[in-house]
């Protein structure tokens, strides 16, 4: 027959190794790296768990709603207006795209391209 005494370490080890993933992963799932929010009293345009978890598709109604519609103001759903703008409205609060944008998407390896046209305003800042 075959020797227990190293099959079954074997396979034991043979699943850890496999289900290594999973222990690496346990709390990351949760886990949102720190971002530098704005320090003065300012509200974000939706609360913070509206915005964290649909940033990307408001941005896409936003750009939406200029380019197609025409349209230039969003009606917030507290009932405040902003102006529609990625550069001149979200990168007024969120004034370090590196400190904000970035450390959330480089932790989720997403690569968002906006910034080829769009300038951040580290950018701006170097312009003046
Ligand atoms: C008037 C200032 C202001 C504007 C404009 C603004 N934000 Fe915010 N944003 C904040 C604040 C303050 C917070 C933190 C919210 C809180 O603590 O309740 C925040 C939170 C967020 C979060 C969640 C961060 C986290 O830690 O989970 C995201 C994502 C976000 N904003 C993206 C955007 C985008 C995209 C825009 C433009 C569509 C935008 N914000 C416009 C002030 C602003
Ligand atoms: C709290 C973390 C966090 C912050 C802060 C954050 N994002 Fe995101 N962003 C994400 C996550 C998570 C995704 C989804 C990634 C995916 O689905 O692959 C995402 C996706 C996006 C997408 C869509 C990317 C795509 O390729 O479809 C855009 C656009 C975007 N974010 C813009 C921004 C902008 C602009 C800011 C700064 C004003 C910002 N985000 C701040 C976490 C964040
Ligand atoms: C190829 C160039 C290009 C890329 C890439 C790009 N945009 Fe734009 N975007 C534009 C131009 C041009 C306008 C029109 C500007 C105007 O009329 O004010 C615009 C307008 C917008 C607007 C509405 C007006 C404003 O001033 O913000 C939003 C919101 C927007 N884009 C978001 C995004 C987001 C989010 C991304 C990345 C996922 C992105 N864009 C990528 C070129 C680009």
């Amino acid at each position: 027959m075959y020797n227990a005494d190293k099959v079954i370490p074997g396979i034991i080890i043979l699943i850890l190794f496999f289900t290594l993933p999973i222990w690496l992963n346990v709390g990351r799932l949760e886990a949102v790296p720190e971002v530098e929010l704005p320090k003065e009293e300012k509200k974000c345009v939706e609360s913070k768990e509206f915005m964290r978890r649909e940033h990307m598709k408001l941005l896409d109604d936003w750009r939406i709603k200029v380019l197609r519609e025409n349209q230039h103001v969003y009606l917030s759903g507290e009932g405040k207006n902003f102006k529609i703008s990625l550069q001149n409205t979200c990168m007024k609060c969120h004034e370090n795209k590196e400190k904000f944008c970035d450390k959330c998407h480089n932790f989720v390896v997403t690569h968002p391209d906006c910034w080829t046209c769009h300038i951040a305003p580290e950018v701006a800042k170097k312009w003046k």
